[in-house]
């Protein structure tokens, strides 16, 4: 006789009883819970997806953030003051410590660069009495005005966006490829 009990007990020959085997009911069991879960499991996982899409295809919104007083900034110095900046989207969000190089030239317009080498990636510093950028990496170096005068870098430094609202100021944080002649925005 075949049947459930019987089947758990072995009794059927060659595991075989009425309408299939044991080894086929169960595949066809895990084939039905894959076939079910798969939607849920897309479900649930969607807005991971979603954000990573967004991550690689999607740049950033514009977002400024406030640096300071302009009134606070030396006339025709470069100076790298230290700022906090707000990234990310509907799923992750994150603010981070940045600095940046910043000339004043009126109470109206300054020049503000990127702190990062477009060489590959390090930090430069000002050096007032060669009046230079310079890059310890690799040793390139910058005019004021952000120009190469020497070393392998590329280009010239990167300049970022920025704004001026009731005499502060505000600036767009942006990443940029390095190591490329072109200044490519990437982040
Ligand atoms: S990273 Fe600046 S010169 Fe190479």
């Amino acid at each position: 006789m075949c049947g459930t009990e019987n089947e758990h007990k072995g009794s059927c020959p060659n595991g075989r009883c009425g309408g299939g085997s044991l080894s086929d009911r169960r595949t066809f069991i895990k084939r039905a819970v894959g076939v079910l879960s798969a939607p849920l499991f897309a479900l649930m996982a969607w807005p991971f997806v979603q954000s990573i899409i967004g991550t690689i295809f999607r740049l950033p919104k514009a977002r400024y953030a406030k640096v300071g007083p302009l009134k606070e900034f030396p006339s025709d110095k470069p100076i790298s003051p230290k700022f906090k900046y707000a990234s990310g989207n509907e799923y992750f969000h994150s603010e981070e410590l940045y600095n940046i190089w910043v000339i004043k030239h009126s109470d109206t317009e300054v020049t503000v660069f990127s702190p990062i080498c477009p060489h590959l990636g390090c930090q430069y510093d000002w050096y007032p009495q060669a009046e230079k950028f310079i890059c310890p990496c690799h040793g390139s170096f910058y005019s004021i005005e952000g120009k190469v005068l020497g070393g392998p870098a590329p280009r010239g430094l990167d300049t970022l966006p920025w704004k001026i609202e009731n005499g502060e100021l505000y600036v767009e944080w942006e990443r940029f490829r390095v190591g490329t002649p072109r200044k490519i925005r990437i982040g």
